[in-house]
């Protein structure tokens, strides 16, 4: 398995250009389940998960054809995806395929109804929690479907089709709000979802769908409605930039006291992520072509508690605890969304880190050194705060199972060798 060898202690300095959103992009391609004609996405970022989900859906009969050579000077390869689900030729997400990555579940809504029925394997627990799906199952349900547990797989039918009701669901999801989006399309009548997340990936959903043909009112607030179609058209929709990989090197400009541009990111996406590091001590500036990050003030331990957008978001929660982990003075991060996503925390401290966990917090307070050392994660954001932490450290840092990076950043090493840090793949 390949690993990747950080040498710290180099600020990081140029430009790093932003991909599409993965979690952008992995709903996006499950909505051409919904129509017989051509989705196309752009700006498609070049991660495990696109793969994974690409084999997914082929099994499920859509053609996929990969076409152009990009939308930055930056890339090099295929960001256009053309999805063409003309004939669903099976309707079941199996095990195999769902176990390597959760978001797979959002087959279920699309499918269900597009064709009347589904079965898409439980996705279990994960590092970071539990993740039930019963907010999915029980939404779909007041839609009229009928659904079963049957051999660890999900059954859902509705052989009539789906039929249009008023949602409340009791807790925020953006992987339910996306299902329900998705099956709300082409259900008979309207659907009104409440308490809905406002994600900007769900936003990013929410216009696809309008450009499909689909009529939504309440885009980008907590209460959607959402009118149903009989069939959706071909459209072309350019995928949002990554605000958690946004987020990320904003905060490694900080922890390595560098000053990065990254090129398309969109700071009206990270308002929240940016106050806070603009407390921490960090400038933050928009520029012609995206934003600018870097240290100005010294660098302070500054609180977190993570929220449903618009509040900070958990898929930041490991790098800001890195970050802080070189702060001066204390902060405390409050994780509130996952049950689990401290597992970074035994291998910060091994790089000298001082955390204390109280619950659903923990208590970080500044040292003035890190220093490298092997290290592993069972997740992906946990995996990149590993590789924050490996930029500050003094000397070497050894990060196994580098496959968690692959899932979700593209290019990870790249991107930040070009701009001084000392990191390479060791390939196996
Ligand atoms: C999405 O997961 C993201 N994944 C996650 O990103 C992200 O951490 C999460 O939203 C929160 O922002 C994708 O978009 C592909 P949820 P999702 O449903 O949709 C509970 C990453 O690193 N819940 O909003 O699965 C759940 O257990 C990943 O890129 C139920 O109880 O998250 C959690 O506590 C990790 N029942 C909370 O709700 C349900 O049926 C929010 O989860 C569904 C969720």
């Amino acid at each position: 398995m390949d690993r990747i060898r950080i040498v710290g202690g180099r600020p990081l300095k140029g430009r790093i250009p932003i991909s599409g959103a993965k979690n952008a992009a992995l709903p996006l391609m499950t909505a051409a389940l919904l129509t017989d004609q051509p989705l196309t996405l752009t700006n498609l970022p070049h991660l495990r998960d696109i793969q994974t989900l690409c084999q997914l859906l082929a099994q499920h009969g859509v053609d996929i054809q990969f076409d152009g050579t990009g939308n930055s000077a930056f890339s090099t390869q295929a960001r256009r995806i053309v999805l063409t689900a003309k004939d669903i030729t099976n309707t079941t997400a199996p095990y195999d395929l769902v176990r390597k990555m959760r978001a797979s579940v959002l087959v279920l809504g699309p499918l269900l109804a597009r064709c009347g029925e589904a079965r898409v394997s439980l996705p279990g627990g994960c590092a970071i929690g539990t993740r039930p799906v019963d907010l999915h199952i029980g939404a779909l349900e007041q839609l009229g479907a009928h659904i079963a547990i049957d051999g660890g797989y999900i059954v859902a039918s509705a052989p009539g089709g789906l039929t249009g009701d008023r949602v409340v669901f009791p807790k925020v999801s953006v992987g339910a709000t996306e299902n329900l989006l998705m099956a709300a399309s082409l259900a008979k009548g309207e659907t009104v979802l409440v308490n809905a997340a406002r994600e900007p990936e769900v936003v990013d959903l929410a216009n696809c769908l309008v450009a499909l043909g689909v009529e939504i009112a309440g885009i980008g607030t907590d209460t959607l409605t959402i009118q149903g179609r009989q069939s959706l058209r071909a459209t072309e929709h350019e995928i949002v930039p990554d605000r958690i990989e946004t987020g990320t090197y904003a905060m490694a400009a900080g922890i390595t006291d560098g000053d990065l541009e990254l090129v398309g990111a969109r700071s009206d996406l990270l308002e929240s992520v940016f106050k806070t590091l603009r407390r921490a001590g960090l400038e933050v500036a928009d520029t012609a072509q995206g934003v600018r990050v870097r240290r100005i003030n010294g660098f302070h331990g500054t609180d977190v508690m993570t929220e449903p957008f618009p509040g900070f978001p958990t898929d930041l929660q490991a790098q800001m605890m890195a970050v802080m982990t070189r702060a001066s003075g204390a902060a405390m991060i409050t994780e509130t969304i996952f049950e689990n996503r401290f597992m970074h925390v035994p291998e910060l401290m091994r790089m000298g880190a001082d955390i204390t966990i109280h619950g659903a917090s923990a208590l970080v307070r500044g040292v003035p050194t890190l220093t490298g050392a092997p290290v592993m994660a069972t997740d992906l954001r946990a995996s990149v705060s590993l590789v924050l932490a490996g930029l500050a450290a003094e000397g070497e840092t050894l990060l196994n199972r580098v496959y968690h990076l692959d899932r979700g950043y593209e290019r990870v090493e790249e991107k930040l060798a070009a701009c001084g840090a000392e990191i390479e793949r060791l390939r196996d």
